[in-house]
């Protein structure tokens, strides 16, 4: 008979009319049976079947009550089934070693019905609340895990906000500072235009015509940074790599500011190795130069030196840009890569704080590494590490010799 709120009940006895007698008892109480006549039998039964409570006989051959409930004690997955313990008048003692094992009640031979039944249901029924209770603890369990990855996803999109609002407030400062000064000045001289043309010779005309178009220039400048920083979050960046000779681009590009600076600083060219090249963007290379020696030149005194080293090392090429200048207080440095941001000691030098964060992006994007060193009145030093193309080269050559 399937009742639906029947208990599965297994019955261990090694006596087959005790078998009987119990099966009846139970039936008559609504539940199913599944029989054991010994131990082994038992643990197979409670291996493949859900069992609600188990009657378990004391002295069995084979394998006894004692030996059965070590088995199950020690099995994660039995220890929760009940156990009533079927005994004799004599074998008190053996009841009292089977409760400290973990047996939850007993029933001498022979049975009273009435207790029978009482003791059964009783059982059953802690079953169940267990059951009932193990599943709510689950369900709290799930809901508390639920909660704790709604609430990381929470926070870490409350941290993208934040980012996202730090970086507004930055670009505002820098947009607000870095547009204005230009603006001032090309007003200023549209001013003067406007007002004293008449009275100006050309040459005066022209050097007034030359600075609005230097301001507009710096500010297209400025506006490319800020649409390039966009591409680079995005990761929309396009490069083409080809081999390049990074000594050559370095010291080329190097001197060359120094010209435009006016020569008040000196440069200083160390190089370790032989080959630097590498296998890059010579657009993104030149940039990475144009912003170090940009940097390294904006941020250090008149007649210091700058030094730009070179080296090739451990199928690495290095560059280097260190100068003698105002340095970064430790504060910032950890946000140095983040867009906008700039050292509190800047003073009235202009930037955007977008360089050191396009050329991050970019040194990753092409495999490398960037760090910096830096003492407040010492000076600055950045390093870019990328791979050198010769040992790939060579590794394959070597490769294909094999
Ligand atoms: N060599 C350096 N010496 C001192 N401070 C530096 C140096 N290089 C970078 N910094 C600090 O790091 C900040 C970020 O540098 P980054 O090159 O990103 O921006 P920037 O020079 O301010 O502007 P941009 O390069 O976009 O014109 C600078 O504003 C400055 O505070
Ligand atoms: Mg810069």
């Amino acid at each position: 008979m399937n009742t639906p709120n029947a208990s599965q009940v297994l019955i261990v006895d090694d006596n087959p009319v005790n078998l009987q007698l119990i099966q009846r008892y139970v039936r008559s109480l609504g539940h199913e049976t599944h029989l054991a006549a010994d131990g082994e039998h038992a643990l197979e039964i409670l291996g493949r079947q859900k069992i609600d409570l188990m009657l378990l006989d004391l002295f069995m051959p084979k394998m006894n009550g004692h030996q059965v409930l070590e088995v199950m004690r020690a099995d994660g997955r039995l220890h929760r089934v009940p156990v009533i313990i079927i005994s004799s008048y004599d074998e008190s003692e053996g009841v009292v070693r089977c409760i400290e094992q973990g047996a939850d009640d007993y029933l001498v031979k022979p049975f009273k019905p009435a207790l029978f039944k009482a003791r059964l249901e009783a059982c059953l029924e802690r079953k169940q609340f267990q059951d009932r209770e193990r599943r709510y603890q689950e369900q709290i369990e799930q809901t508390n895990r639920t909660l704790r990855e709604r609430e990381a996803e929470l926070n870490a999109s409350l941290e993208k906000e934040k980012e996202l609002n730090r970086l507004k407030t930055r670009f505002v400062a820098m947009a607000s500072h870095e547009f204005r000064t230009p603006l001032t000045t090309i007003l200023a001289a549209t001013d003067m235009l406007d007002r004293y043309s008449a009275r100006m010779d050309e040459a005066q005309k022209k050097t007034r015509l030359e600075r609005i178009k230097d301001e507009v220039r710096h500010m297209v400048f400025l506006l490319e940074e800020v649409l390039l920083i966009g591409k680079v979050e995005a990761n929309k960046l396009d490069f083409k790599k080809e081999r390049i000779d990074l000594h050559q681009l370095c010291k080329d590009k190097a001197r060359e500011m120094m010209d435009q600076e006016g020569g008040a600083r000196t440069l200083e060219i160390v190089e370790y190795g032989q080959h630097f090249r590498v296998m890059a963007d010579q657009r993104h290379l030149l940039r990475i130069v144009d912003n170090l020696m940009s940097n390294a030149i904006k941020y250090s005194p008149d007649y210091s030196t700058i030094q730009l080293t070179l080296e090739q090392h451990n199928g690495r090429v290095n560059f280097s840009v260190k100068d003698q200048g105002i340095g970064i207080p430790e504060t910032d440095q950890k946000h140095l890569f983040e867009p906008f941001h700039r050292a509190e000691n800047v003073g009235t030098v202009p930037g955007t704080g977008l360089g050191l964060a396009i050329i991050k992006r970019i040194v990753e994007l092409h495999g490398g590494s960037i760090d910096l060193k830096s003492r407040i009145d010492r000076g600055t030093m950045v390093r870019v590490s990328l791979q050198a193309a010769d040992t790939s080269e060579h590794k394959q050559l070597g490769e294909e010799a094999l």
